[in-house]
């Protein structure tokens, strides 16, 4: 007798990037030569996982009752208020109407959105191009992806896809949830420009005035922009009070600790009553699943974000790595110029899209060659924060040549 539920027995074993992780992983174990592009963490160039040491002795040095106590539900009041701080306040106009709620990652903040801004069997809408657990979130929540196709033929984001897609979803679900993963926009490494930012609000006010949109901004990748990350948000502000705005935060690229499991989502919500009653969903949500987040985790990291003299030390060290992924993304802008790669504009971000039309066949015959990529539909994702600057020529070779 198979006692789990149908619906849930034909779940894939594995997440196909670990596999593909673990492969390439084991290959060069065995002494192969191999390029492993696969995996979304920053490697330094001997292949060991970059680390910002302030954060990493924060981390050690939180205290053992830090770490054995239960954290409050929604997180210390104190690691709410860094995070708000941190994301909004450069936009005071943001921050005044801000609530946050602690989550695992960035990953648990998308999933809180997911089901507190949709209700069953609804989709959340996101770009073409999107990073697969948005798929896995949404099925586990019982939800959907919809999508709107991401780039127009000049390589912009295609506002008028985005447009249509939402007036559908109004007329099909009655709301919309718009997850847009930016800046270095994970798989393609696209960075939205702040004009882009100011049309694509100016296509969504007309929609909210007919039903509830929330428009989630995923900011993963914020800290690795190559421009200052938070210079669109007065762009945002005009969605204040007649769109939902909201902002997963992670802890995991900006201070490089991936396994210690902290975010945050951020609500920016002007009215009062609608702001107590989204606080008390987000609660909620979070006793209903994880009950309450890592506490000393949140406490390091508050101690990151507050902390003049950590913090000052913390920033400098993500420069520095910052500076390592900017340099790998140059060198590959210039190689894969020179070879004709077609991929969207890059100048910053963990990972860069490499358009093709046989992605499945390419990345195998890669792998033939040592060299592993993620295939996904119609292109290649390419890990650069995982490739050592000596490996991008053969790397962009094998995109080429293959
Ligand atoms: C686009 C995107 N959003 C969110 C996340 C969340 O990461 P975490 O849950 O580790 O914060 C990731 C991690 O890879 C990501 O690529």
């Amino acid at each position: 007798m198979i006692h789990l539920i149908p619906s849930h027995r034909n779940r894939p074993s594995d997440d196909p990037i670990f596999s593909l992780h673990r492969e390439a992983t084991a290959r060069k174990a065995k002494g192969d030569r191999i390029i492993n592009a696969t995996i979304g963490v920053l490697l330094d160039d001997e292949g060991a996982l970059a680390v910002l040491p302030t954060a990493a002795r924060v981390v050690h040095e939180t205290k053992v009752d830090d770490w054995a106590a239960y954290a409050p539900i929604a997180g210390h009041p104190a690691f709410l208020q860094a995070v708000q701080n941190d994301l909004l306040g450069g936009e005071p106009r943001l921050r005044a109407t801000s609530i946050a709620v602690a989550t695992p990652g960035g990953s648990g903040a998308l999933r809180h959105a997911i089901v507190n801004f949709l209700e069953a069997g609804q989709a959340l809408l996101t770009t073409s191009y999107f990073w697969a657990p948005y798929s896995t979130l949404a099925d586990e929540a019982e939800r959907k992806v919809a999508t709107f196709s991401m780039f127009t033929s000049d390589g912009k984001l295609d506002l008028d896809a985005l447009d249509q897609a939402v007036a559908t979803q109004i007329q099909d679900q009655g709301r919309v949830l718009l997850f847009i993963n930016d800046p270095c926009h994970n798989p393609t490494g696209y960075s939205m420009h702040r004009d882009e930012w100011k049309a694509l609000v100016a296509r969504l006010l007309p929609h909210a005035e007919r039903a509830p949109l929330t428009l989630l901004v995923d900011v993963a990748y914020a800290a690795y922009s190559a421009g200052p990350p938070w210079d669109h948000l007065p762009e945002l502000v005009p969605l204040l009070g007649k769109a939902g705005l909201l902002f997963a935060w992670s802890a995991s690229k900006t201070f490089t600790h991936y396994g210690l499991r902290v975010g945050a989502l951020v609500a920016c919500i002007p009215e009062e009553k609608e702001r107590a009653a989204t606080d008390n969903a987000l609660s909620y949500s979070s006793r209903g699943t994880w009950s309450n987040c890592n506490a000393g985790g949140l406490r390091a990291i508050t101690q990151l974000l507050t902390d003049p003299a950590l913090k000052a030390a913390a920033d400098a060290e993500r420069e520095v790595t910052r500076k390592l992924l900017a340099h790998r993304v140059n060198i590959f802008n210039e190689l894969a110029h020179a070879k004709n790669l077609r991929y969207p504009r890059y100048d910053g971000g963990f990972f860069v899209s490499v358009f093709t039309d046989e992605a499945a066949e390419k990345a195998a015959r890669m792998r033939d060659r040592g060299v592993y990529v993620v295939p996904i539909r119609g292109a290649l994702r390419v890990g650069l924060c995982a490739v050592a600057e000596q490996d991008i020529p053969a790397l962009v070779d094998a995109l080429a040549t293959t």
